[in-house]
């Protein structure tokens, strides 16, 4: 049914261009038993729009769900943002949508994996979008990696079956995987719904306040319900019985009114710090231990309403790191500025030209975009000129010199790593994560995860290299997890109960 549709209300259906139609039941046909006419119209547009009905979906987080909701900024962040959505008392309308990362659409939610936390602000000074994961670091340090990151998790291109062997090749030929994939592997690689996990913007960003200042912050968002996770029995037994058991929980709850809430809070590092710290502030495989950097409290995002249509607002919804509002920057993070370009590209391609029209994409804010024509095109500028600058009155931007979210750079162009600052190296934070966070229950359940379905089946020398891998992120570690593979010949799917959360009160002490 058309919204908002002047005059009378169709007492049957109507083609898409109005007219009433004949039947929803039967074909057109030269008597009873045919032949089909060409001319049924109908029968034509239903066939056709059918074959067009999917769009391709995400490449990567094709399985997801999400709702709308409310962020509420409940303290005063001025100094370090002039942003009007993170101003005191800012309340904004917004979207989340919740995935894993390697899983096609029809894929189980329950499958050990990363999960994406994807936020768009409706902001009064147009959208922003928070792309961020439930993890605080990833995989890798260099966006020319990350397509191969992923063939590597999704399919053998010969049999088209997902494939152990090669998600470990992958991982051990790209060492600053480790404290990711060590994260991955640990308690919080299965969250027991999306509404019990955290989300993290994951890379560094920049803040910039009214008076021109530049601070480097991280993003945190808490779950006001609690951490919780399943075992891998309880994920495997659930990927079998309901593939959809997140997409379900957040629908259900916000139906029944129990929205979910979660806490954000950020890590401010003053802009000058970068150079010197310890970590290269700007590698994705690193945090920021909250001793060095505290957290800061912000708002409340709270989700209190679910799609009214799944694909209308959920798929055609392109959420891309790209959309930042004033106040609000990028940083030399080289991953980051990867994805810049990567997204709203992967949109036009997915969804359409004019995406940035849809409804559930467009922003609150009156646009003078000079983005004319191109498939859809659905809002435009009229008979206003297309062009800029022009001597008829349409505004064009004109600003000149340094940007005020902008950093210093200097130096040949070269094809290198980053420069490594005092404290980085790949598997250093891995090891801490694994001695000093997780508890011996904790560290029980990382080796009977790996050596359970993980490396079962893994052939050399990736099997070698992967105990190898483990051994550098802690020897001891790599030790239980080669003796536990040997034992176990690795062809057990070794489950586990439920352990006790990891706090972040003790992710901070640990890595103090
Ligand atoms: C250079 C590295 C990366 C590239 C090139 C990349 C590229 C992409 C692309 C093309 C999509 C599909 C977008 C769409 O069709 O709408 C996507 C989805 C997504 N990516 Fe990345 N990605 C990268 C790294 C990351 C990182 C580091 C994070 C988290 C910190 C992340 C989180 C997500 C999420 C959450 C989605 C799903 C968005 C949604 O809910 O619609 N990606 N990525």
């Amino acid at each position: 049914m058309t919204q908002n549709a002047p005059g009378p209300q169709p007492t049957g259906s109507t083609t898409g261009f109005g007219m009433p139609n004949a039947s929803d039941r039967n074909s057109l046909s030269l008597g009873s038993n045919g032949p089909l006419l060409l001319h049924d119209v109908r029968l034509v547009e239903t066939l056709a729009h059918f074959n067009r009905e999917r769009v391709p979906e995400r490449n990567p987080h094709a399985k997801g769900a999400g709702a709308f909701g409310t962020f509420t900024t409940t303290e005063d962040v001025s100094r370090y943002t002039k942003a009007a959505l993170f101003q005191p008392g800012a309340k904004t309308e917004m979207l989340a949508r919740f995935s894993t990362v390697a899983g096609e659409q029809g894929s189980p939610d329950t499958w050990r994996d990363v999960r994406g936390f994807s936020l768009k602000f409706y902001t009064s000074e147009g959208n922003y979008d928070l792309v961020g994961n439930n993890t605080p670091v990833f995989f890798l340090r260099d966006p020319m990696k990350f397509p191969h990151f992923i063939r590597s998790q999704k399919r053998l291109p010969g049999s088209g079956l997902r494939d152990n062997t090669m998600q470990w090749d992958f991982w051990t030929q790209n060492p600053e995987s480790a404290h990711q994939v060590t994260y991955l592997m640990g308690v919080r690689g299965l969250p027991r719904t999306w509404r019990h996990m955290n989300g993290y913007g994951s890379h560094t960003y920049m803040w910039v306040n009214a008076q021109g200042e530049r601070f480097w912050v991280k993003y945190h968002f808490h779950t006001d319900q609690g951490m919780e996770f399943l075992s891998n029995e309880e994920a495997e037994a659930l990927a079998g019985s309901d593939a959809d058991y997140h997409r379900r929980d957040l629908y259900e709850a916000i139906e029944r009114g129990e929205n979910p809430s979660w806490t954000l809070s950020v890590q401010v590092m003053p802009y000058a710090d970068a150079k010197t710290y310890r970590f290269n502030p700007f590698d994705l495989t690193k945090v920021w231990p909250h001793a060095d950097y505290p957290l800061i409290k912000v708002g409340t995002m709270e989700l209190n309403r679910n799609p009214q249509n799944f694909f209308a607002e959920i798929e055609q919804a392109a959420f891309a790191p790209s959309n930042t509002v004033p106040g609000i920057g990028v940083s030399p993070d080289k991953m980051l500025l990867g994805r810049v370009f990567s997204y709203a590209d992967a949109q036009r391609a997915r969804i359409g030209t004019n995406y940035h029209q849809l409804p559930v994409n467009r922003p609150i804010v009156e646009t003078n975009d000079y983005l004319i024509d191109g498939n859809m095109t659905f809002t435009h500028s009229g008979t206003a000129p297309v062009y800029a600058p022009n001597s008829y009155g349409r505004p064009y931007a004109d600003q000149t010199g340094p940007v005020e979210d902008g950093w210093e750079a200097d130096g040949d162009m070269v094809r290198s790593a980053y420069a490594l600052h005092s404290e980085d190296d790949d598997f250093g934070q891995a090891g801490t994560l694994v001695r000093e966070v997780f508890d011996d229950a904790q560290r029980e359940q990382l080796v009977r995860t790996v050596t359970g379905s993980l490396l079962g089946g893994v052939q050399e020398p990736v099997l070698s290299n992967a105990f190898q891998y483990w051994k550098n992120v802690d020897q001891s570690i790599g030790e239980r997890i080669e003796a536990a593979y040997w034992a176990g010949k690795g062809d057990e799917h070794v489950g586990g109960d439920p352990l006790a959360p990891t706090t972040d009160a003790q992710l901070d002490s640990a890595r103090a």
